[in-house]
């Protein structure tokens, strides 16, 4: 398979995904590509459609259901009251970055204040050191660029390893998975809000609303998930025959599950290109659904909505000022840079 046929399922702004459509194979992907929301969902609903890398066409290992249900029953051990701790610091960070950005100039939104709240606030969920934070960062740069270009095989391995070394600094973190941890917050998170802050950007109006209401922070960022979520799309494996919504799979067959494109499905969100903070946005499949979804849903909700109520507090007036570049691949996409004049409150 080559990068340019993966590169042809999608277009170059991740905020603009292909239209849904019936679900149809794709000889040069050798795969089933589902698009429509409700096939989407379906699809995410058979435990024997299972988690696949894009690369190559050997099947994946059949899964170990037993560590699956232990890593996601250690994940959701992290407490409401620790979700709340983190909260009052990483707020306290978010507004002081925030308000150190002066104001008549142009600021780069990604460079100057989503990369180093994620940063600062991946340091203080795994508890991580200011002297291990070089090596950190190396280290999580590789596993995210690996999962935005899932197709680069020389990245996969070292991203291998760069998980391997990240679990091993951060082993005497109280937390589960504190190398995941660190790249989602540090990386993932990052490229999250400058797509997210991006189409608030991209609708005035709302922004505005936004910073007079910050009750709907909660809902800005939901609809965050659903219009400029991260990934792109997810790759399955068919472990037995099967039907999705009428439509038969066989054993061996891979299947292509095209998250952005089922976010914007007009079947299930009315006038969907639109942020609409007052969108009912259940059923948004950015972090996954059934029994593989997203464990650390909880913690990037509070951290995404913590970050984009100081961007809104704070950047409500601002004005795009440079056209956007994109960085990533077929498994992520963002905005490698947000310029923006932001003007002081
Ligand atoms: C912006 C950040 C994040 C995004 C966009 C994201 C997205 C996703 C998506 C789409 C899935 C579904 C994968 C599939 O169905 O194949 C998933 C699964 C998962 N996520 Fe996240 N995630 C994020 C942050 C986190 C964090 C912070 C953690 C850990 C605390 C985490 C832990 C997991 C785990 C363990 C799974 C697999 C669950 C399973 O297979 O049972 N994620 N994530």
């Amino acid at each position: 398979m080559t990068e340019a046929r993966t590169d042809s399922l999608f277009k170059e702004d991740p905020l603009s995904p292909p239209e849904p459509c019936d679900a149809r194979f794709d000889p040069a992907l050798d795969a089933w590509v589902l698009s429509r929301h409700s096939d989407v969902v379906a699809a995410f609903r058979k435990t024997r459609l299972w988690p696949a890398s894009p690369q190559g066409r050997k099947p994946p290992k059949t899964p170990d259901a037993a560590a699956q249900e232990r890593i996601r029953a250690e994940i959701q051990t992290i407490s409401a009251s620790r979700l709340s701790h983190w909260r009052g610091r990483l707020e306290a960070q978010a507004c002081e970055m925030a308000a150190g950005l002066a104001g008549n100039r142009s600021i780069d939104l990604v460079g100057e204040l989503a990369d180093p709240w994620c940063l600062a606030a991946a340091e203080v969920v795994v508890e991580s050191s200011e002297a291990d934070r070089e090596r950190l960062l190396a280290h999580a740069r590789v596993v995210s660029d690996s999962a935005a270009e899932p197709l680069d095989e020389d990245l996969q391995s070292r991203a291998t390893l760069a998980g391997k070394q990240l679990e091993k600094i951060l082993a005497t973190s109280a937390i589960p998975m504190p190398g995941a941890t660190f790249v989602a917050l540090s990386r993932t998170l990052s490229r999250l809000l400058a797509n997210g802050w991006l189409a608030l950007l991209r609708h005035p109006g709302q922004l505005a609303s936004l910073r007079a209401r910050p009750d709907l922070v909660p809902r800005a960022v939901e609809e965050i998930f659903r219009l400029a979520g991260i990934p792109q799309s997810l790759f399955r494996h068919a472990g037995d025959d099967l039907e999705v919504n009428g439509l038969r799979i066989a054993r061996g067959q891979r299947v292509v599950l095209m998250l952005a494109s089922a976010n914007r499905d007009r079947a299930q969100f009315a006038d969907p290109d639109r942020f609409d903070l007052h969108r009912n946005c259940a059923g948004s499949v950015s972090l996954g659904l059934g029994p593989h979804s997203c464990v650390g849903g909880s913690l990037i909700r509070m951290a995404a909505a913590v970050a984009t109520r100081a961007f809104a507090d704070r950047f409500a007036e601002a004005e795009i000022n440079c056209p956007i570049e994109w960085s990533g691949g077929s498994g992520f996409r963002s905005a490698s840079s947000l310029w923006v004049t932001g003007r002081s409150r």
